[in-house]
């Protein structure tokens, strides 16, 4: 079977590796408090909080998808985010800089839910999510390569955990400092998984369609440098960990990684007319994803209990999605398992 299955390569971003001293290091990207209420765009959909606004001192980028309805959040949902019950999380975002990670991030902030970022490059975070309350946004340097670096009061308070980790399947400029798959797709999440409390309420590991099929054609040319395997290895480590896990699986990424929007600009992205979800169980689908769809799913997958344990394959396709809608979310979960 033909396959369009490719790993973006990223090459735009800083990609020094630094020494340590301390670790973790807990560092305050965001000196001024609380987030800021300017003006700004008052109509998002899937990342919808219309109180929500910032002054990123960054300029804020036109943005190039035409906005048409995700599937709709209703006022009165928005209204009531503020005192869901989801305010009690918070979420350690592992990656959440990169393309999937920084939707993640900015639906989380968006939400009002508490998160906390472990980032090689903490300077990053202002960049891309302006400036923060930090109750609301922490950051720690940090790199999962080293164990040192996962040091248990990163994990201090955290309920929940997205790891959205990866380099590229291919020698790129993003494997300087030996940040490969094997280094980080297999020995990163080992690594963060070990260090996790026994209090987790669930991880969410982002992996990648074809992990089980790594040895067979077309995955195999993938496959070259270990990417499937390695990432098959750092699944199955989270499988046997005994804390509550999800793992989601995407087909070839799409939309962003948005390397130079701010937080409001993050917010108004849209996964165009590819609204539609599919979710798959086996490791049978194959097709592109929304990198939209993914962190939305990531972040359902938190509050839908038949979720844990399980693994699931996602695809956006042409057509009406659920948006942010819980049930809806529910609905195509569910009706993955009985496929
Ligand atoms: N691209 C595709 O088509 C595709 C398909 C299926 C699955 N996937 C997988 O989906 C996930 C999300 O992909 P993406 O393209 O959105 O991600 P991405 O843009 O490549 O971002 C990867 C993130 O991981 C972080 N990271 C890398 N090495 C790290 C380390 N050693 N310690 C701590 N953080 C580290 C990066 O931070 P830095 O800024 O420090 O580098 C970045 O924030 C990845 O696991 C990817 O492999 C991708």
């Amino acid at each position: 079977m033909a396959c369009s299955l490719s790993f973006t390569a990223i090459t735009d971003f800083p990609l020094t590796l630094e020494k340590f001293t301390n670790h973790p290091q807990r560092i305050y990207p965001f000196p001024f408090l609380p987030l800021h209420t300017s003006s700004g765009y008052g109509s998002f959909k899937c990342f919808a909080n219309s109180r929500r606004k910032t002054t990123s001192p960054l300029v804020v980028h036109a943005v190039k998808e035409e906005v048409i309805g995700q599937s709709p959040i209703s006022e009165a949902t928005l209204d009531s985010k503020s005192i869901s019950p989801s305010s009690s999380k918070l979420v350690l975002v592992v990656g959440g800089t990169g393309g999937v990670g920084q939707l993640v991030v900015a639906s989380l902030l968006n939400r009002n839910i508490k998160s906390r970022l472990l980032l090689r490059g903490p300077e990053k975070a202002i960049e891309l999510f302006g400036e923060q309350d930090e109750e609301m946004l922490q950051v720690f340097k940090g790199d999962t390569r080293n164990p040192e670096d996962l040091d248990p009061s990163l994990f201090e308070g955290v309920t929940h955990v997205i790891c959205c980790t990866g380099t590229t399947a291919f020698p790129s400029k993003r494997w300087d400092g030996d940040n490969t798959p094997e280094r980080t797709d297999w020995e990163g999440v080992r690594n963060l998984v070990s260090a996790l409390p026994s209090t987790l309420k669930r991880i969410v590991l982002v992996s990648s369609v074809g992990v089980t099929k790594f040895n067979e054609l077309p995955w195999s040319i993938m496959n070259l440098f270990g990417v499937l395997k390695y990432k098959k290895m750092g699944e199955d480590f989270v499988r046997n960990s005994g804390l509550p896990f999800t793992i989601i699986r995407p087909g070839r990424l799409t939309d962003g990684p948005y390397t130079s929007y701010d937080l409001n600009t993050l917010l108004q992205a849209t996964a165009g007319n590819r609204r539609a979800v599919v979710i798959g169980q086996g490791d049978k689908l194959v097709g592109e994803v929304s990198r939209i769809v993914v962190a939305e799913a990531c972040i359902q997958a938190l509050d839908i209990d038949f979720t844990e344990g399980e693994i699931y394959e996602i695809n956006s396709v042409e057509g009406e999605g659920p948006g942010c809608d819980p049930q809806k979310w529910k609905e195509l979960f569910k009706n993955a398992r009985s496929q």
